[in-house]
């Protein structure tokens, strides 16, 4: 309260988080949420963007029309998380061209996932099943998110999110239950794809330099370790049905603790990942800058369209 004892705008942001209601973008609040904000969105959003590389090498060569048509849609819905996502962190007043400025020039990031290569057709079952399995397990909590337009993003999100998961689980099942090569193309992604895929979840919560303030303001509402606690008891089932062996030896139910153990995580590669030595981190950035210079006439086109609409001079050619 301030000296007339009315609610300053600080302890009205905080009654507002405590109370589980949305923070929107006109309300007040810390310039270290929305600077945490702008860095968690972005980085979403770059990582739906530039997760459309590993799949997208494999539309034209999808074995049938079928699996053509599902791949170019879930690709073409990454495109668009990409887009929901760069639409919220423009609320917070940060431009898209300062975000991609920013993923070119490597001071964003995007998620390590996606510096692996898609060696053969099964990755593409790989990732639906285990990377947007993982997305899933790690937005569904964010369609709660104290910030009203991420979390409306990520409801919309996940919608979409769940048929990418299941068309994956789907196309590893028909390889796991085909000829004996098809199997093991299965078994040998599910191999490649799994430890990576925890990564996606984050550090350890000890190493989450964000985790813990983040979930005092209800950006995060659980833990890195829990949603990776969750998303692999999740996928111990599911690797049964599909008569696929999960790659980690120490993997058991514990009956003390009501989850499966898991093995160590080589958090060393998950740094070096981060720090660009992954496998795919420099062609990942250079064909997101040679899309992004050959879309340039795109904009231009669409901006001087625009411009001309509202009778005014068409501008400065665009960014
Ligand atoms: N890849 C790259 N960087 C990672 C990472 C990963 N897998 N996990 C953590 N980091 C980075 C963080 O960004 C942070 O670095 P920064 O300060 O430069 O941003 C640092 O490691 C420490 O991690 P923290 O745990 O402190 O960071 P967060 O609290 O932000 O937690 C997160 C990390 C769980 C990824 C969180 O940012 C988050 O939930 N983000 C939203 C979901 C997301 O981005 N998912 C990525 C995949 S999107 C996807 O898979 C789409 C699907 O359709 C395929």
């Amino acid at each position: 309260m301030d000296a007339t004892g009315t609610e300053t705008l600080s302890e009205q942001f905080q009654r507002t988080v405590e109370a589980d209601q949305r923070v929107e973008p006109r309300d007040w609040m810390p310039d270290a949420y929305r600077s945490s904000l702008v860095r968690q969105i972005a980085q979403h959003a770059h990582s739906e963007v530039i997760g459309m590389q590993p799949e997208g090498s494999w539309i034209t060569r999808a074995p049938s029309l079928r699996r053509k048509a599902i791949l170019m849609a879930k690709v073409q819905d990454e495109a668009g998380h990409g887009l929901y996502l760069y639409a919220a962190a423009e609320t917070l007043g940060v431009s898209r061209q300062e975000l991609l400025d920013m993923l070119h020039g490597g001071r964003q990031k995007y998620s390590t996932i996606f510096n692996y290569p898609a060696v053969t057709w099964a990755d593409v079952g790989a990732i639906g099943w285990l990377v947007d399995g993982a997305a899933i397990t790690n937005q569904i909590p964010l369609c709660r998110c104290s910030y009203g337009p991420y979390a409306r993003a990520m409801t919309r999100v996940c919608r979409e999110e769940s048929f990418h998961q299941r068309q994956g689980f789907e196309l590893l099942h028909t390889l796991s239950h085909g000829t004996a090569a098809q199997r093991a193309m299965a078994q040998d992604a599910v191999n490649r794809w799994w430890w990576p895929t925890l990564m996606m979840f984050g550090p350890p919560d000890g190493d989450s330099a964000h985790g813990v303030q983040s979930m005092a303001w209800r950006i995060k509402r659980h833990s890195n370790d829990e949603l990776r606690q969750r998303f692999v008891d999740m996928c111990v089932p599911q690797a049964g049905v599909l008569g696929l062996t999960l790659p980690d030896p120490e993997l058991r139910w514990n009956p003390e603790r009501g989850h499966h153990d898991f093995g160590a995580i080589d958090w060393d590669e998950f740094r070096a990942v981060v720090r660009g030595d992954g496998l795919c981190n420099r062609q990942r950035i250079a064909h997101r800058v040679a899309a992004h210079e050959e879309g340039r006439w795109v904009r231009e086109a669409a901006l001087a369209h625009a411009e001309k609409r509202r009778g005014r001079p068409s501008g400065e050619a665009a960014a």
